[in-house]
This record gives structure tokens, sequence and C-alpha cells, in this order.
């Protein structure tokens, strides 16, 4: 979520080893080198010990035989720009010789059924349903062709801002509940994901009108279930009796994408946009469903005349009916899940992937691939003291399977079976990922078996299960990245000020305002894995106990959020910052690095620390009151797409780095950022 939205609410209520602990212990002995590499390299490249083998072979009898490749286990990217100052302004910054455009801002028209966006926010909800949705968030570039110059951009749209949206803000009458149907319409629309076909002209990128790929998805789209809820009576309402259909995806904010072309959204703080006014469940209570009211008051026009469908009686969770195909009680459930949606089949439905987990998923990534072996995706928790979890698919990957134009068939292959797991980090710099089936083994020596009577029960409420497990709880998850060269996975923890629970007091990270990454190698086998620390957030002055990572006003950064491996394995990280220690510095930003370069004589991957941390460069910084968030770049390298999220008093202008002049107040539109280099050339190095 974005700081903006933040529920400080923990949810949380088990008893396990909060990580801050794990942490501490291992920090107190941590030598800044990674374990676990060699391990990494191995399984990473399924070919390497063939390949060595074939081009060592000196059985001169035998025609040698063609052998692919040995795939290299570091980058050859060298970051190319200076690292940048921080920026206080209402404007982006960007490195010398580099330009940086508004592309796809809310509001831009996708076909002829919308109109030009208003500055005065009177466009209606058809307008929006059939423009760019509001508050960017993540994001991929899909081409349409090998030239680079044309394919299709997906942006998740993850809350709204009711001011900007409507002329004056939203409209209640006398007892305090919204009035306006096409107002509470119009923010459903502004919700969801964007499919938008975007051509280069002229070294620009822009949207192409009235295209036939042209879609949004929105809060209120139908969408299929695919996996272990699908067609169960967890999903039965009075619009889907059978649980094979939910409606609408809210609060997209990480994504990720699949290795066969579809385009993967992820719903995390949604279950403030339920109430149930009667008693939660004990999974609604879990994960956080509202007891006083519905987000934005969606609920409030439920039963007026000019309702459609149910469409504003379905956010109230109470039960109401005789039995679930009576009322909306299992409405809430239909939400929660990475979302899969194939940008190049505009008539395709949504799949909501219930196999890979129901709870606030911040992002999804799938580790490197390998032929003949399972697919493995991960996913992280957006709360205090939640958790990281992976899904390992039962079917093995075919690469064949990456050329289907069945896309979702595919999906349904290797998302809808599998095992879900949760990590528990222990001291030592290993873990275990702990599955969550019936036979998952509950600390108490029972199995999960004994409190659930389904895999479908599990992942209703899989956070629960996950206390039972005993995983460990994390300083909120974001978004997770595979290194393309070492399959290190890394995953973005962004901050968690409730941190008092450490034991050790000589830990500075004790009330953990500035975040860190952690990265993790996987084992031998599918539930062990080894872990360290990669960088702390901090500002530059930062004490010894703070400033672990000898962060510098060139790269000083805290709440790390977005966070993307390129293919060339630069580790893009981008921030959703609330400390004031470096807001006061910096605007959010985004900053570059290359992990797999940074190793020491024997080949052991680095941490960043005082003696590297040139390494790690600002690229990036946002204007005023934003978050940078979401990741794209085109194949070709040549431009690269971030995401600005509720900018204060921007865009000026379509030249994203034009200050709004002091004294211009603009109706502020999240949008997307393209980068090139005035030269044409690669981005970033
Ligand atoms: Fe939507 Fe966790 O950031
Ligand atoms: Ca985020
Ligand atoms: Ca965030």
């Amino acid at each position: 979520m974005s700081k903006a939205t933040f529920n400080p609410t923990r949810f949380n209520k088990s008893k396990n080893t909060p990580f801050n602990e794990v942490m501490d212990a291992h920090l107190s002995r941590r030598n800044f080198v990674k374990r676990g590499l060699g391990l990494s390299a191995m399984t990473a490249f399924g070919g390497f010990g063939l390949s060595a083998c074939g081009s060592d072979n000196d059985d001169n009898s035998t025609p040698e035989t063609p052998t692919t490749p040995e795939a290299p286990t570091q980058s050859s990217a060298v970051l190319g720009f200076e690292s940048i100052p921080g920026s206080l302004t209402d404007s982006v910054a960007i490195p010398a010789g580099y330009s940086a455009y508004v592309l796809a801002p809310w509001g831009t028209p996708l076909n002829s059924k919308a109109a030009a966006w208003k500055d005065d926010g009177s466009n209606t909800a058809e307008d929006q349903a059939n423009s760019v949705g509001m508050h960017h968030d993540g994001m991929h570039f899909f081409p349409l062709n090998d030239a680079g110059d044309d394919g299709l951009l997906c942006i998740n749209h993850e809350y709204i801002d009711q001011s900007a949206l409507h002329p004056t803000g939203p409209t209640y009458d006398t007892d305090g509940k919204r009035s306006v149907i096409d107002e509470i319409r119009k923010e459903i629309n502004a919700h969801g994901v964007s499919v938008v076909r975007i051509k280069l002209e002229s070294g620009m990128w822009e949207v192409v009108e009235n295209d036939s790929y042209n879609r949004r998805f929105t809060g209120a789209t139908v969408m299929d279930m695919g996996g272990p809820l699908a067609y169960s009576s967890y999903l039965e309402t009075r619009y889907s009796p059978d649980g094979s259909q939910a409606r609408g995806t809210l609060n997209n904010c990480g994504n990720g994408y699949t290795p066969w072309g579809t385009y993967l959204t992820c719903e995390e703080n949604w279950p403030g946009y339920f109430v149930n006014k009667g008693t939660l469940t004990d999974e609604q209570t879990r994960i956080g469903i509202s007891t006083s009211d519905t987000r934005y008051g969606w609920d409030h026009l439920a039963g007026d005349d000019d309702e459609r469908l149910d469409e504003f009686a379905r956010f109230d969770v109470t039960p109401s009916g005789s039995s679930a195909a009576n009322d909306y009680r299992n409405e809430a459930n239909g939400h929660g899940y990475i979302v899969e949606i194939d940008p190049y089949s505009p008539n395709s439905r949504a799949v909501k992937r219930t196999a890979l987990g129901r709870f606030r998923h911040e992002g999804c990534v799938f580790g490197k691939l390998e032929e003949g072996k399972p697919i493995t995706f991960y996913s992280g928790h957006d709360s205090r003291f939640e958790y990281l979890y992976k899904f390992v698919s039962d079917a093995v990957w075919d690469a064949a399977d990456a050329n289907s134009t069945n896309r979702l068939t595919v999906g349904d292959k290797y998302m809808n079976a599998g095992t879900l797991y949760v990590a528990k980090f222990s001291e030592d710099g290993v873990g275990e990922w702990l599955p969550l089936t019936l036979d998952g083994v509950t600390t108490d020596g029972s199995t999960l078996a004994s409190s659930f009577d389904s895999q479908a029960a599990i992942i209703l409420n899989t956070a629960g299960a996950a206390d039972l497990v005993g995983a460990t709880p994390m300083d909120r998850p974001e978004w997770a990245a595979v290194d393309p060269f070492t399959g290190t996975v890394y995953l973005t923890l962004t901050n968690n000020s409730q941190r008092t629970d450490s034991t050790n007091p000589a830990n500075p990270r004790l009330n953990n305002n500035f975040g860190h990454i952690i990265r993790w190698d996987e084992g031998d086998a599918a539930t062990e894995f080894s872990w360290d620390i990669f960088v702390f957030g901090s500002p530059d002055d930062g004490d010894a106990d703070t400033n672990l990572s000898g962060l510098t006003d060139l790269n000083q950064f805290a709440s790390p959020d977005g966070l993307a491996f390129d293919a060339r394995g630069i580790l893009w990280v981008q921030t959703d910052n609330g400390a004031s220690e470096v807001t006061e510095e910096t605007n959010d930003q985004m900053l570059a690095i290359v992990p797999s370069t940074m190793v020491d004589a024997d080949g052991n991957q680095q941490v960043v620390s005082a003696d590297n941390q040139t390494q790690l460069k600002r690229f990036f910084v946002g204007p005023n009151g934003c978050e940078v968030t979401g990741f794209a770049i085109t194949p070709d390298y040549t431009t690269i797409f971030a995401n600005i999220q509720h900018p204060s008093n921007w865009p000026y202008s379509d030249k994203a780095d034009e200050a709004t002049p002091a004294g211009v107040t603009v109706r502020p539109r999240a949008a997307t950022v393209m980068i090139r280099k005035d030269d044409g050339g690669a981005v970033g190095v």
C-alpha cells in the first residue's frame, strides 16, 4: 500500500518470533558474506554441469556435440550515469543526458466513449470506465513486435484521491452517507488495471486511442476464479451462486508477469473496502475486514432504485439473507488474490489464481526458470508482522509454453495446482519454507488438518494458517525481484516503526523506520533457503548503528518498496518513504545497483557497505508528495517506464521534469513517466 493509505493495525496476533528478533541475532554476527552462492549458481543454471562436461570432453572418438553456451553467473552491466542529488520540487529529476515525459496520466481516454480529461474533475463514471485509472502502481510492458516501438503497457491503479477525482471531493447527505451514484461508480471505475497500446513515434511513446487492445479492468469487472476456491461454497454469492466468478479487482499494488506472456496484478489493501456490521468470522478478523464502514462508502447506496445487480450492496458482507446464495456474506472471499490478465487477448476474462494464497498481496515474481522443474512464485503480505510466501507449481516448466497463444490455459496449468509455503527465517542465515497444506505441521505438533477441512479453507485464511505453522513475522514485505544471473531473490521490507520486541539492545534497527532489503537463495530441497540482508535504508547522517550500509547524500533512502530486475541484472529500487530524516533531503526516488557484480575474490556475493556504496546510484527522483512505484522496460532497454503515484502538484506539462511554477496549482494526476537517453541508447548503462 502507499504510506498514504497504510493501515497500522497489527492483525497478526500470533506469538511467532518476530523477524526483528531473528534479524537482531543474525546482525550480531553477520559477516556480510552471503552463504549458499555456490548452491544458487548451480541450481540457477540447469545446463551448467552438462555444458561444462561437453567443453571438457577429451574423448575424440565421438563427434563433439554442440553445447549450450555456459550461462554467465554475473551481469556485464556497468551503471553509466552519475548518481543524482536529492530533489524537493514539483518536478522529476533525472541524470544528465536523459529526458523524461509524462505518458498515460489518470483520465487519458482509451476509446471514443470517453470524453477528454477535464481539469475540473467533472468527467463522468462512463468516462472513467473508458480512460486510464487513478494512482498508478505496478506495471509491465508487453511488446507487440521485435522493433521495440510498439507494445502494451499494463498499469495497476491502487486507490483513489477522492478530492482530485471529483470537482470538490465526495458528496454526502446530512446523515454522512454517500449520495451521488455516478461519483461512486466513477471511484470504482478509477480502480483496477489499464491495458494501454503505446507506440514510439519520433522518440516519444504515445497512447493509441481507440486501439482494439485498449481495455480497463475496474473494481466491477467480472472475473473468473481459478484454483482451490473456484466453485467452492466459500465463493457462493447472490451474483455467483456456483462460486465461479467474482466482481472487480481492488487496491492493485505491485504486479508480476508470467513466462507465458500474461500480466499479474496483486490485490493488496482490499479488506477495508468491505464491512461486516455483525460478528466477524475468525478469518475476517485475521485479515482485517472493516466493522464500521467501507473505505469510501461504496455500500451507502445499496438498495437505491438505480442500483444495478447489487453493485453497491455487495460491499456490505454482513449476513442478511437466508443463505449465502441470497446475500453477499462471501463477497470479500473473492478478493485478496493474484489476478492473471492476458493483455494480448482483448476479449479474455481475468482469472483470480487462488492457489497462490489470499492475503494483502504486494507483488508476485517468478523464480529463475528451469526446463523440467516446477515454477516458483514469491509474494509478500504487506502489513506489519506479516509473512513471506512462495507457491511451487505441480506442473514442471515446458519452455514451449512460452509461445502458446492459449495463455490463460497455460496459467491454469502452472498456477491452479501446487504447494503454498510460508517462510521461517532462522538465526544462522538459513531458513525453512513451511507448507500450508492439510498435512503441514503446526507448532503444537499437530497438522493444519486439525484446524482446516480443505485446502480451500487454508487458502481462505492463509495468514491464519501461517500463524499455526510458525512463520516469521516481517517488517512489511513489499515487492520481490529475482536476479536473472544468480537466481537470488530480493525482497523489500519497507519499515516497521512498531518494532519494539527485539531482545538485542545493541541492535540499531529496533525501531525500523527506514526499512531494508533481504535476499535469499533456494536450497536443494524445496523447503530450504539461505538468506542475508543486502542493504539497510538510512539517512546519510544516521549514526553507525543506523546507517549500516554506509549510505551518502547521493543514495540515502528509506522505505524501499517497488523492486525489479531488468534482464541485464540491474536492480531498480523504488521508495515510498515517510521518514522525515530522509524526506527532508529528497522526495521518493528510484535507485539502481548491479548485485551480481558485487563479489569478493572468492566469488561470494557482497552486501552494500561503506566500502562499496558507490555501486548504489540514485537515478530518478519524483515530484513533491509522490511515491515512485512500478517499473517496466522495453526489450531493447531504450525506455524505462516508472509511475508517479499521488503527486501533490504535478504534472505541469508533458515534460515530466518541467516544474510546476511557484504559485500555480494543478489538479494532480498520477502518471507513467517514460525515461529515455537523449542519444536513444540503452538506459542506465
Ligand atoms: Fe501498495 Fe505495500 O504498497
Ligand atoms: Ca507498494
Ligand atoms: Ca508502500
